[in-house]
């Protein structure tokens, strides 16, 4: 609660689809901000090392194959329940739950290929915010 700081990932999908501006559009007209942002392509080690609590998940090397694929863009957002606030934009995992308001539910079609990243919890913001932007380790 309080200020926030989060990770926001536009998944190589969205980034090939040209929506980047769409999820930032959403997330400035929130009220939230745009602190650092930058286009990366994701390599093994650092997908590991992003997913490493969903290592063993059935779903696992589809996920790792699929982030790894193309060009992501990474930034951090922050702003009043700054987390909270990009969960709720975003929509839930399965875009077929996601109401057609968030960018899941508008944009995406399958679990896997589901456009957006957003940390989930303040250690998990904290933890993927100094993986992808070491220089901002407090
Ligand atoms: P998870 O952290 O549970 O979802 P979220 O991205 O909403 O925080 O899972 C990470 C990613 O793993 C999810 O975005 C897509 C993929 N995934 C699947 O492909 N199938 C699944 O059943 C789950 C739970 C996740
Ligand atoms: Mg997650």
């Amino acid at each position: 609660m309080g200020f926030e700081k989060t990770l926001l990932i536009v998944k190589p999908d969205g980034v090939a689809r040209g929506l980047v501006g769409e999820v930032l559009s959403r997330i400035e007209q929130k009220g939230l901000r745009i602190e650092k942002m930058k286009t990366i392509q994701m390599d093994m080690k650092l997908a590991e090392s992003h997913y490493i609590e969903h290592k063993g998940k059935p779903y696992y090397d589809e996920l790792i194959k699929y982030i790894t694929e193309a060009p992501v863009v990474v930034a951090i957002i922050g702003g009043e329940n700054a987390i909270a606030s990009v969960r709720r934009i975003m929509g839930p995992t399965d875009p077929l739950e996601a109401t057609p308001g968030s960018i899941r539910g508008a944009y995406a079609t399958s679990t896997t290929r589901n456009l957006v990243h957003g940390s989930d919890s303040q250690e998990a913001a904290k933890r993927e915010i100094e993986l992808f932007f070491p220089e901002s380790k407090e």
